[in-house]
C-alpha cells in the first residue's frame, strides 16, 4: 500500500486531514497530544470531515428528523454528497459567523481590537495550509503574500475599510435591483473586500484582482472554502491595466502608503476609475499626501515621524479626487517660516474612504508620516521647497530641489 492510501481526506470535499479527533475537540480548536498541532477533522457517523465541512455535515444532521438512526445517516449522506448543499452550507455558515460579527463591531463597538482581527484571519484561515502557497508562481510585482497577509491584522485600517464598504454596500443594495458588481483591486491572500461585500449582499458578485500568483491562489482557495465560488471570482491580473467588461459600481482598492510612495493605487484608480458608473462609488473617493520637515538630529530610525513632532507641518500638499488621479506628485513647501538647519522631509497620507471614514495619521502603517532619507540643507534665504516623483517610487527617488 503506498503511503499517500493511509493519508484520512475528508469524506465531503476530499480535503487531506492530518489530526482527526472528535467534532468537540475540532469546534474546541484542542491540542493533539504531544504535539503543537490542533484538531483539522472530525470523525462522525458520514465519516471523516475536515474543518471546513464540519458545518456542511452539521448543517445535514440538522436537517433531517427521523428516529431510524440507519435513515438519518442514509438522509445525512445524501445531502452531503450534493455539491449545492456543500456550497451553500459552507456560504451560509460564513455569513453567520462573520456578518452580525462585523455588524456588531461596526455599530456597538466603534472599533476592531487585536482579537477581532484575529478571529478574521483564523476564519479564513480554516483549511489553509499557508505554506502550501507561499512558493507557488513567481512574484512578478506587488507585494509577496506574507507581506499582503500583515495588513488584515491593522485593526483600525481593517476597521475602516469594512465601515466604509458596508456603507456603499448598503447604499448601492437601495440602488440596484439585481447585480451589485464590486472589483477589489488588489485582494492579497485574503480576498476580505470581496467576501465581505458578497456575504452582506446576495446581489453582490464581486471580482478580486491580484497580481502575485501566490496570493491569487491561496485567496481562490478561501473563496471555495467559503461557499463563494459563484459568487466571487479571483483573476490573477494587473489592476492598472484589466479591463472589467461590466460596468463596474463599487470599487475598492488598498494599494496605498505615505506619499503614495512605494504602492499602485493612483495607476490603480486612473485605470479602474472610468470603468465605474457614475453613480458608483470607488473606495478611496480621495486621498491626499502630508508633507512636513523635521530636523535631522530627530529623524532617526525607525523611518516614520509622529505628526505632532514635527518642526514644519504636517500639512496637506497634494489631494486627488475622484476621476483626478495623477501619476506625479508635485508640491512646494515654503521655507521662511524655519530656522536654517538640516531637515528631512517626512510625507504622510490622509484617505477618505466615504464621506464619514478618514483613514490618516497613526492609524495605520499606510498613513503615518513616512521620512525621506535625504537630508536638506536649509540655509538663510532659501524661500521655497520643491518636491516632485512618480507615484510607486522608494524614497530615495524623490526630486528635491531647492529655491
Ligand atoms: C497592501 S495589500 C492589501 C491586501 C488586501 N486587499 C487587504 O487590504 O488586506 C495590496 C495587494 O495588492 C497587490 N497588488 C499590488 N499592485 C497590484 C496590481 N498592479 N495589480 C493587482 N494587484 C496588485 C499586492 O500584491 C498585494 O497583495
Amino acid at each position: 500500500m503506498s503511503e499517500d492510501e493511509h493519508k484520512i481526506k475528508c469524506d465531503i470535499g476530499g480535503e487531506e486531514i492530518r489530526h482527526l479527533g472528535t467534532i468537540r475537540q475540532l469546534e474546541r480548536y484542542d491540542f493533539v497530544p504531544d504535539s503543537f498541532a490542533i484538531y483539522d477533522g472530525a470523525d462522525t457517523d458520514a465519516g471523516a470531515i475536515c474543518e471546513v465541512c464540519l458545518p456542511v455535515y452539521q448543517k445535514a444532521r440538522a436537517e433531517v428528523y427521523l428516529f431510524d438512526e440507519v435513515a438519518v445517516r442514509e438522509q445525512v449522506r445524501l445531502r452531503i454528497a450534493r455539491a449545492d448543499f456543500v456550497t451553500t452550507s459552507r456560504r451560509e455558515h460564513a455569513e453567520e459567523t462573520l456578518i452580525p460579527f462585523l455588524l456588531e463591531a461596526l455599530r456597538k463597538k466603534g472599533y476592531f481590537d487585536e482579537y477581532d482581527v484575529r478571529m478574521i484571519q483564523s476564519f479564513f484561515e480554516r483549511g489553509i495550509n499557508i505554506g502550501e502557497f507561499k512558493n507557488s508562481g513567481k512574484l512578478v510585482g506587488g507585494i509577496d503574500l506574507a507581506g499582503a497577509a500583515k495588513c488584515l491584522r491593522e485593526e483600525e485600517r481593517t476597521f475602516k475599510f469594512v465601515k466604509a464598504l458596508f456603507g456603499r454596500i448598503d447604499e448601492l443594495d437601495g440602488k440596484r435591483d439585481s447585480v451589485i458588481e464590486v472589483v477589489d483591486a488588489g485582494c492579497g491572500p485574503y480576498p476580505l473586500w470581496g467576501v465581505f461585500a458578497a456575504l452582506k449582499s446576495e446581489k453582490v458578485r464581486s471580482t478580486c484582482l491580484e497580481l502575485n500568483p501566490a496570493s491569487a491562489d491561496m485567496a481562490r482557495k478561501i473563496i471555495a472554502n467559503l461557499g463563494l465560488e459563484d459568487r466571487v471570482e479571483i483573476v490573477e491580473a494587473d489592476a492598472t491595466e484589466y479591463k472589467h467588461g461590466r460596468e463596474i459600481d463599487l470599487l475598492v482598492s488598498e494599494t496605498m502608503y505615505s506619499g503614495f510612495l512605494q504602492e499602485p493605487l493612483p495607476y490603480i484608480l486612473i485605470n479602474l476609475t472610468p470603468q465605474v458608473a457614475q453613480d458608483g462609488y470607488v473606495i478611496p473617493q480621495w486621498a491626499a499626501v502630508e508633507a512636513g520637515l523635521v530636523r535631522s538630529e530627530r529623524a532617526r530610525k525607525p523611518r516614520w515621524f509622529l505628526p505632532e513632532n514635527f518642526d514644519l507641518g504636517p500639512m496637506e500638499v497634494v489631494r486627488f479626487v475622484r476621476g483626478k488621479f495623477d501619476e506625479v506628485v508635485r508640491f512646494e513647501i515654503t521655507l521662511t517660516g524655519i530656522e536654517p538647519g538640516n531637515y528631512n522631509l517626512a510625507l504622510g497620507l490622509r484617505a477618505g474612504l466615504s464621506e464619514d471614514v478618514v483613514l490618516e495619521g497613526l492609524d495605520s502603517a499606510i498613513t503615518i508620516p513616512h521620512l525621506i532619507p535625504t537630508q536638506i540643507d536649509v540655509q538663510r534665504g532659501d524661500t521655497l521647497l520643491k518636491v516632485s516623483y512618480a507615484v510607486g517610487v522608494e524614497d530615495t527617488d524623490l526630486n528635491i530641489e531647492k529655491v
